[in-house]
């Protein structure tokens, strides 16, 4: 059940945006009503394909703001490897959040340390098959844990089922730690399957083409918190 301090969270992924004009779509989908803008960082070594770096993330970063000023949060989602160096540039380059796979780094501790020593929020990001051993020894300096519901590298996938398994188990870990993690899900989220993932626990959403795929951004984000509601 989600406790009624954290509201839920819908963060739109800019993979699927028109990438001959992202500026735009990042202002738009902010006034589309999106939570935070989520980054997917992908290098064609860790994932089979390749996107944007820490300068596009600095040249977007003064556009994550809403129209009364107020900063949205760039929730940057490294599929990297090695995470380090590149954990540290987009800090730089102004990431809130910077997430990245633990069977990408040779030192998960350190790598988060990097991250926080940055002052940005750090999260671990676990792919489908990947166990979540992990969690027992660094639970407690992650601010994010995002479950992949797909297989990292593309957008516009189907979400893999057994990812609400993993949701609801990563849940009792959190509320065994006290903490207070994020629980955000990434692939294949639909308006149509938002509810039930929400059930399972997560609390933070990430959607690529299920927004970005149609014109009426504000429509389905509209649309997905009425299923939230
Ligand atoms: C996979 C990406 C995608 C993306 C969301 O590496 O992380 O999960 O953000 O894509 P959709 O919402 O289109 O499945
Ligand atoms: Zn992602």
């Amino acid at each position: 059940m989600k406790n009624a301090t954290t509201p839920y969270v819908i963060a739109p992924s800019i993979l699927s945006a028109d990438f001959a004009r992202l500026g735009d779509e990042v202002k738009n989908v902010i006034a589309a009503g999106a939570d935070w803008i989520h980054f997917d960082v992908m290098d064609n070594h860790y994932v089979p394909n390749l996107t944007f770096g820490p300068m596009i993330c600095g040249a977007l970063k003064p556009h994550a703001k809403r129209a009364d000023g107020t900063p949205v949060p760039v929730d940057v989602h490294l599929m990297v490897q090695p995470v380090d160096a590149l954990a540290a540039a987009f800090a730089d380059a102004g990431a809130d959040y910077i997430s990245f796979h633990p069977d990408a780094s040779n030192h998960v501790h350190r790598s988060i340390q990097v991250i926080k020593s940055k002052g940005v929020k750090a999260g671990l990001a676990f792919n489908p098959a990947m166990e979540l051993d992990v969690l027992d020894w660094v639970i407690d300096d992650l601010d994010l844990i995002l479950v992949m519901s797909v297989n990292p590298g593309f957008g516009g996938q189907s979400f893999i089922d057994s990812a609400l398994r993993k949701i609801e188990l990563i849940k009792k870990r959190i509320e065994a730690s006290g903490k207070d993690i994020r629980l955000e899900v990434d692939g294949g989220i639909k308006v149509d399957n938002i509810r039930r993932v929400a059930d399972a626990g997560a609390d933070a959403f990430v959607a690529g083409s299920a927004i970005f795929g149609k014109t009426d951004y504000k429509g389905v984000i509209d649309a997905m918190r009425g299923e939230l509601a």
